[in-house]
């Protein structure tokens, strides 16, 4: 039998290859050796103030993005689509601890997010979002969660929840998950080293995995190689940025190459530019062919997509069934 895997996502605009490096081919990577659950959480996407006419759009966008990035249809399902994730929350929260809910760095750091915004509303569903997270990780029994360090809080919450759940019942009933730490490349800005590639910051900060040609080029001309503060015998942030997006990208012979350059002091950036611009145009020529496939049967996707998350529920029912018949609530039967 095949461990399983579970990661979610929160559904949000276009992938850049920040995320692309970061979380989404570590996913469609563990394909091969595990049994994956992926979701697209839009329950949690509710927690923060949101634009209820675009949610929807949203979350369909981040399914073809990820199907055309190389996540198979039959792991992915949408959260909203296996409303037992809601049901399983509710009874979480009654073994949750409160006080540790309220030692959740990300609430904090969201919350003081919302103070900032507009309307300064920040909802009982933000405090609550790790216990919805739990649930999702634990509807399925899941072995190990690919997730970074930020989630690592989250990850051991959850496990506390199994833990009481499983003293309560009398029962090991659920597996207590494992963060699953894999190697994965740290992808700066190229027009700022210093600060994390991400959309926020301006079209200059990031570089979408769709992105045609002429601009890959055209940014990865422009990036920054030796500003900033370098020590001596040190390779400077924007340089290390442009290694590792080579080194991602797959072109492992032209990143040792290039690097034997570096170390003997003749690498000349623009090689090395020309280099890391190739590797990413030839990713995203490719994903915007599968893209394209895609958008061309919409509908067609659309409903593979349902019918996954469809399968996929029998799985989360089987586990809700078990719950309330362990805790003394009723079973609806029809
Ligand atoms: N909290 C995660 C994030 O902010 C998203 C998430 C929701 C998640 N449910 C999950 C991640 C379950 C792993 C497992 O990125």
């Amino acid at each position: 039998m095949k461990k399983k895997v579970l990661s979610c996502i929160q559904p949000t605009g276009s992938m850049h290859y920040g995320n692309y490096f970061g979380a989404v081919k570590n996913w469609v990577d563990l394909q091969e050796k595990y049994d994956c659950f992926y979701g697209v959480v839009d329950y949690h996407a509710m927690t923060m103030p949101y634009d209820t006419k675009k949610l929807r759009t949203n979350v369909w966008d981040l399914i073809f993005n990820l199907l055309a990035t190389g996540v198979s249809s039959e792991n992915l399902f949408i959260q909203s689509l296996v409303p037992e994730h809601a049901e399983l929350s509710w009874i979480f929260n009654c073994f949750a601890s409160y006080g540790q809910l309220t030692r959740m760095t990300q609430f904090k750091d969201k919350s003081a997010q919302s103070k900032e915004a507009a309307d300064n509303f920040i909802s009982a569903g933000l405090f609550d979002y790790p216990v919805l997270q739990a649930a999702d990780i634990l509807i399925y029994r899941a072995d190990y969660v690919p997730v970074g360090k930020d989630q690592e809080q989250h990850l051991e919450f959850t496990r506390n929840i199994a833990q009481r759940f499983n003293n309560q019942v009398g029962k090991e009933y659920f597996v207590l998950p494992e963060t699953l730490y894999t190697d994965v490349p740290k992808v700066q800005s190229t027009a700022d080293p210093s600060r994390k590639m991400s959309k926020s910051a301006g079209v200059k900060h990031y570089i979408s995995v769709f992105e045609e040609e002429a601009r890959i080029r055209k940014q990865i001309r422009s990036a920054v190689t030796d500003a900033g503060e370098v020590k001596a015998g040190e390779m400077s942030p924007g340089v290390q940025n442009l290694f590792s997006l080579l080194k991602a990208s797959g072109k492992t012979q032209a990143h040792d190459s290039l690097l034997e350059d570096y170390n003997a002091g003749n690498l000349k950036y623009s090689d090395l530019k020309e280099e890391v611009a190739n590797g990413l145009i030839e990713m995203s020529n490719a994903f915007r062919a599968k893209k394209a496939e895609l958008n061309a049967d919409k509908k067609n996707v659309k409903n593979q997509i349902k019918a996954s998350s469809f399968e996929i529920r029998k799985r989360a029912q089987e586990t809700v069934k078990e719950v309330k018949e362990l805790t003394g609530l009723m079973n609806v039967r029809f």
